[in-house]
């Protein structure tokens, strides 16, 4: 089995540098399109059988070392009460938007085998039918990220709602806080006990926090999420699993992100690797992080970058290369495959 992956996330030495790829099941892979051409994407994150075969694709076209859940971090909000649709041009829509106690009251904990069975039916086709070649990677969004689009109702540009709340009604950013939080400890584990690997938590507008914010308004709840995993995994004694923090806006906020408790961490583009290590402790696992933008340059150039990422990760204890953020639909795929076979052969030990 190729377990690189893990054993990079565990910060042991490894033959060469795994890459996988943030969205790495998506729009920008025509095999993806045909999928989705014949089912909406709901529809396709709730048939097991149709969201192993996506999440199978980039194993088998790319040569990534790690498989992602094909999923979306909004099932878990569906399954608290809330109506989830997706519309073409606006992405998500979640009504009614959470603003005030009585919506917050009318919220439920879900248990995730009953209200999200699809997704661990899921896992456990895909530990089937991966029989081993790549590591399964679980995740959900962070309890921070999850709540913006409860709170705004969907994609926001300056998350007024969110902020408005947090400071005007902080007990009530509290309490949709501890529910969220509750729900989400509870959906990761459902997810390992299927059979995930390793699980990342999305917090992909962390960065929208000042830092002082950034540590009481998101990171303490993933901490307790992180500590509550670890303590179930001690007392089930099983093997650990590897949890990865990935932040958006990474820059400002490392220093906080450093107390996370998580195994590894996800770096954005917008600061040098090796800067982020420094901040990190050099006893750090990161992944990242590429721009994802930067794959539309010509594939020389790419490779460039590539030997450039590489180099300034090697000072860390362990790294996985990703992109700093998803990759897009418009992105010209041979150029992902050719990512995948660069980060291989310029990391071979
Ligand atoms: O990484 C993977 O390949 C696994 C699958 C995955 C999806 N979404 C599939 C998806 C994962 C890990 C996510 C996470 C996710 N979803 C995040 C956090 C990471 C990030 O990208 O910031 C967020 C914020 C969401 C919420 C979400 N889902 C939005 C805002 C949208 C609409 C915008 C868009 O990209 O279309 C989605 C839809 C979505 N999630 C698609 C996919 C493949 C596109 C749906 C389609 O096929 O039409």
């Amino acid at each position: 089995m190729n377990d690189t992956f893990l054993k990079a996330c565990r910060g042991e030495k490894t033959d060469f540098t795994p890459i996988w790829i943030m969205r790495q099941a998506g729009r920008y892979l025509p095999d993806y399109q045909k999928v989705r051409g014949k089912v909406d994407f709901l529809t396709l994150c709730k048939t097991p059988e149709l969201a192993a075969e996506v999440t199978i694709q980039p194993i088998d076209i790319l040569k990534v070392d790690a498989a992602i859940l094909f999923s979306d971090i909004l099932i878990p909000v569906e399954a608290m009460g809330m109506n989830l649709e997706f519309h073409e041009k606006q992405g998500p829509v979640l009504t009614p938007a959470v603003r005030d106690e009585n919506t917050v009251k009318k919220l439920s904990v879900p248990d995730p085998e009953d209200k999200m069975r699809f997704v661990m039916d899921t896992i456990r086709i895909l530990r089937k039918e991966l029989a081993g070649r790549v590591p399964l990677i679980g995740f959900s969004g962070a309890p921070f990220t999850t709540a913006t689009y409860m709170i705004e109702g969907g994609t926001s540009k300056n998350f007024l709602n969110t902020k408005r709340m947090i400071f005007q009604s902080p007990e009530l950013y509290s309490s949709l806080m501890d529910k969220i939080t509750a729900t989400l400890t509870e959906y990761l584990k459902a997810q390992i006990r299927a059979g995930a690997q390793a699980v990342q938590l999305f917090d992909t507008w962390g960065g929208i926090f000042s830092p002082q914010d950034f540590k009481v308004y998101a990171l303490s709840y993933v901490k307790k999420i992180i500590h509550d995993i670890r303590d179930w995994q001690k007392a089930e004694r099983s093997e650990p699993v590897p949890v990865i923090y990935f932040v958006g806006e990474t820059a400002g906020l490392l220093e906080e992100i450093k107390g996370s408790g998580a195994d590894v961490h996800g770096v954005d583009w917008r600061i040098d690797i090796d800067d982020a290590i420094r901040r990190l402790g050099n006893n750090a696992v990161v992944q990242g992080n590429l721009d994802p933008l930067a794959l539309f340059l010509p594939q020389s150039k790419i490779e460039q970058r590539v030997k450039d990422i590489l180099s300034r990760a090697s000072s860390a204890r362990g790294h996985i290369f990703n992109l700093g953020h998803g990759v897009v639909p418009e992105t010209p795929f041979e150029n992902v495959i050719a990512l995948v076979e660069m980060v291989h052969r310029h990391s071979k030990r």
